[in-house]
């Protein structure tokens, strides 16, 4: 199976994704965030979350990825977070350690999502709260990419757990399920040069999955279509999957 090389993309990853301040904004007005709170950002990346949450909250935040790449990006960004080496399944931390604890599109690359659960229970306080951010599968198979290239909406949703399967697998974990809350479904958006620019430079991900033969024919597609102009589209949306620890 194609397998995202995150050391090699590492240069150009903020060129193609930017922090998502919205988001931010969103864990800020949930949860009771202030300079002695503890978080951690699991799978961070280039830490552009962690960056904006610690500018927010001025929180002692912690990042952990894998990919060395990623990592020394993050760490030129922002020195007042503590960014570790390390995976969803082994977090390099002490128990019952932080206060909130999130990850923003990185559940689909964890192999072992029940010993990540495991973990996160063990580094939580007891109260303190965990929030996944993903996409379900209704969402995947409404993503606006997928009318050009319709074989990503199965290879995704066969590498995406589904959202009863995260609530499954936290709750065998000890994890208290609290909710889940939709974010910018069917948002009104429009696809123009930039969405085509990161399709030829298959910047989704996805676009790995495919044949060559279905990519080319939707790269086609999409380039005909765009001649009349930007396409009017929704957004897919995300999935905002609460947890607390008892
Ligand atoms: C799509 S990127 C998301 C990065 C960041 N969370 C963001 O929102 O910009 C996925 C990240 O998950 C990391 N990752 C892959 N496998 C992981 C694992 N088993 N545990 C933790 N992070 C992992 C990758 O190295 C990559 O940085």
């Amino acid at each position: 199976m194609f397998k995202v090389n995150y050391n090699e993309i590492s240069q150009v990853y903020d060129e193609v994704r930017h922090a998502d301040r919205d988001l931010i904004d969103h864990f800020w007005r949930e949860l009771d965030l202030n300079p002695a709170s503890k978080i951690l950002d699991i799978g961070c990346g280039t830490g552009s979350h962690a960056d904006l949450l610690q500018k927010v909250t001025q929180g002692q935040v912690y990042g952990v990825e894998p990919a060395a790449g990623m990592l020394n990006q993050a760490r030129q960004k922002n020195s007042r977070v503590v960014f570790e080496l390390g995976d969803a399944a082994h977090l390099p931390f002490e128990a019952d350690f932080f206060d909130f604890v999130y990850m923003t599109d990185v559940i689909h690359h964890v192999p072992d999502i029940s010993r990540m659960f495991a973990e996160i229970y063990r580094v939580l306080k007891t109260n303190g709260q965990v929030g996944i951010v993903t996409q379900s599968h209704h969402q995947i198979e409404r993503r606006p990419i997928v009318q050009f290239f319709p074989g990503t909406a199965a290879a995704d949703k066969a590498r995406y757990p589904d959202i009863d399967q995260i609530i499954a697998q936290a709750e065998a974990q000890r994890l208290r399920f609290l909710k889940t809350t939709s974010l910018y479904e069917n948002q009104a958006i429009e696809l123009g040069s930039e969405f085509l620019e990161l399709v030829k430079k298959k910047g989704y991900s996805m676009l790995h999955l495919i044949a060559d033969k279905e990519y080319d024919v939707g790269l086609k597609r999409l380039v005909d279509k765009l001649r009349d102009g930007p396409i009017a589209s929704k957004a897919a949306g995300e999935t905002l999957v609460w947890f607390e620890k008892l």
